[in-house]
C-alpha cells in the first residue's frame, strides 16, 4: 500500500469522528453507538440522517455544513475516501457529522430502531449483475426498515439508468411511496421543489461531477417504505 495511503488510515484512527466497527462486532452486534448516536456521540436530540455509500461524503459533510441543527453520518467501506470528508469534519470541528468505515450489508448493526430520519443513496454502484446488491434492493430495503423511522425519506440520486429504473420498479412491486422523481435533475428540476431543496439536490458528489461530464443526465427520486 502507498505511503501516503498508510499514514492517512493510521491518522484516520485517531480521528475522533470515524468508527470502524469490524465484523465480528457486526456479527456480535454489539457496536457501542447503535442506539445512542444522540445521546453518547452529538450530545443533541436533533434529526441523523445518514448517506450509504457516501464515499468523500459530499452530502453528509455539504449539508453538515447547511444544517447544523440536523447530524450525519456517511457510511463507505473506502478508508481513502471517507478520509477526504473525515479531514474537513476535524480540520473545521464539526460537531454534527460522524462517518462509520464498514460493509453497508451490515448497516443494522450502526443505528438502532427509530434512530435515522432520512437516508441518502449516492451515486451507489448499479450492480448490473447482483440486483440483490443494489442498495435499493429489498434486501437493503428490508435492513434500513429497521433503523428508519416511520415515515422516514429515501433519497436516491444517481447516473444510471438501470439502478434508477430498477429502484422505481422496486418502488412500485413492494408499494412504497413514491414523492418525486425525475430523469433529469438539471434538465428538468421539478417545478414544485422550495429553494432549500433545490439547493439541497444541486450538492454534486465526486461520481456525479465525473458522470455530468461525460454527459450522463442526473436522476432522482425521493419515496418513503412506510
Ligand atoms: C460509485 S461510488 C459513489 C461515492 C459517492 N457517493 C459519490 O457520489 O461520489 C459508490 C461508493 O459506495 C461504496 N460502497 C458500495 N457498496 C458498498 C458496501 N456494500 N458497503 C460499503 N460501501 C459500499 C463504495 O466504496 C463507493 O465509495
Amino acid at each position: 500500500m502507498a505511503k501516503n495511503k498508510l499514514r492517512r488510515f493510521a491518522e484516520m484512527k485517531s480521528m475522533a469522528c470515524v468508527f470502524e466497527p469490524d465484523m465480528e462486532t457486526s456479527v456480535r452486534d454489539d457496536f457501542e453507538l447503535k442506539g445512542r448516536w444522540n445521546s453518547d456521540y452529538f450530545k443533541n436530540n436533533n434529526p441523523i440522517i445518514v448517506e450509504l455509500g457516501c464515499g468523500k461524503g459530499e452530502y453528509a459533510v455539504g449539508l453538515g455544513k447547511s444544517y447544523p441543527a440536523k447530524n450525519y453520518i456517511g457510511v463507505d467501506i473506502k478508508g481513502a475516501r471517507i478520509y477526504e470528508g473525515a479531514i474537513v469534519v476535524e480540520n473545521e470541528k464539526l460537531n454534527n457529522i460522524g462517518f462509520v468505515r464498514a460493509r453497508i450489508d451490515f448497516v443494522e448493526t450502526f443505528f438502532g430502531e427509530n434512530e435515522v430520519d432520512e437516508i441518502w443513496l449516492t451515486f451507489s454502484d448499479p450492480q448490473p449483475n447482483k440486483p440483490n446488491k443494489r442498495l435499493s434492493s429489498k434486501v437493503f430495503i428490508d435492513k434500513y426498515r429497521r433503523f428508519l423511522k416511520p415515515g422516514g425519506i429515501i433519497h436516491l440520486k444517481t447516473d444510471s439508468d438501470l439502478l434508477f429504473e430498477s429502484t422505481l420498479e422496486e418502488i412500485e412491486l413492494h408499494h412504497y411511496s413514491l414523492l418525486e422523481k425525475t430523469w433529469d435533475l438539471y434538465g428538468e428540476m421539478p417545478e414544485d421543489l422550495d429553494s432549500q431543496t433545490r439547493d439541497i439536490l444541486s450538492i454534486r458528489t465526486h461520481y456525479e461531477t465525473i458522470f455530468s461530464a461525460k454527459g450522463f443526465k442526473i436522476k432522482y427520486c425521493r419515496f418513503k417504505i412506510s
